[in-house]
């Protein structure tokens, strides 16, 4: 009970009692409009600061990659271990449920497929993202190459004024051309790049160094997993990201062509969450196989 002095001090009533406010959980956002924060808490999870985002963009180059042929028995069935889901919008409004009540980050540009060389950049119309409701906006970078690089930091840019308008966060992500160093070098400054011009999230890939590309990073930082890799080493993957400094992932191949992708992507939020060690996470995959 408060006594005598409290009450005279106002106390009782809270007068004079600093409140002080919580750090919000996201890197680099503390200074962000209420709207940028909520869609940003709806893709981080605020307990663990971490998110799990289901990539399945894939079709847009490559067409119906393996996994990824059908939607609906692939892809939905996963959807519900997944912070946040990350794709096109013919795939979101043809396929994906409009009652998952899953955060979307949408991919926002496009350009040609694996059939042809990169050489054209388009971005999804604002208006088309904000009447799709999504919570985020990808759109890629494709630094060092002569011919892409400035079509492409320039829609970053763009995306990243509209984003700011509505409230909308832009998610940067790092290609690599057949040509490019995958290294931390690289990555840190693509990484930096998406990030300068206004990107709130990165998508970038794990490397060695990969601390490096984190530290001089000022906003989140997920990790594409890359092409298929035994399970183990997919888990690996993400552990070894996650301690480094990554706050999620956002994976596709290594669930989606899985042996048992329920299983997998299971197994990579146990990583992401709760911290499971490789070891732990993969029992938990092998036991989710019974
Ligand atoms: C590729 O077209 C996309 O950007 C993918 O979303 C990204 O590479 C993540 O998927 P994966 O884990 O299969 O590399």
């Amino acid at each position: 009970m408060a006594d005598l002095d409290d009450i005279r001090e106002g106390k009782k009533f809270g007068i004079g009692v600093e409140v002080k406010n919580p750090v919000f959980h996201v890197k680099g956002a503390d200074n962000l409009p209420w709207g940028m924060k909520d869609r940003l808490t709806r893709i981080f999870n605020p307990e663990s600061g971490r998110t799990v985002m289901l990539a399945f963009d894939h079709g847009f180059i490559m067409g119906p990659t393996s996994g990824l042929e059908r939607i609906d028995l692939n892809i939905t069935p996963l959807m519900k271990y997944a912070d946040c889901l990350m794709c096109t919008r013919g795939i979101l409004q043809s396929s994906v449920p409009a009652n998952i009540n899953k955060p979307v980050c949408l991919r926002s540009d496009a350009g040609t497929t694996i059939l042809t060389e990169l050489n054209d950049n388009v971005v999804v119309d604002i208006e088309d993202a904000i009447r799709m409701n999504v919570s985020a906006m990808a759109i890629m970078l494709a630094i060092g190459d002569p011919a892409m690089e400035a079509k492409t930091v320039a829609n970053l840019f763009k995306m990243a004024d509209w984003g700011s308008k509505y409230n909308i966060p832009v998610m940067g992500v790092t290609a690599v051309g057949k040509d490019m160093a995958r290294d931390s070098r690289y990555f840190g400054l693509a990484s930096r790049v998406c990030a300068e011009n206004g990107a709130n999230i990165v998508k970038t890939y794990y490397c060695d160094g990969f601390e490096n590309v984190v530290a001089a990073c000022p906003v989140p930082i997920v990790i594409a997993g890359g092409k298929k890799l035994p399970e183990k080493e997919a888990l690996e993957l993400c552990y070894k990201a996650i301690n480094d400094g990554a706050v999620g992932v956002d994976m596709g191949r290594n669930v989606f062509q899985s042996e048992n992708p329920v299983a997998m992507i299971q197994a990579v939020n146990a990583v992401v969450h709760k911290n499971f060690s490789v070891d732990e996470a993969y029992e938990l995959y092998l036991e989710l196989l019974k």
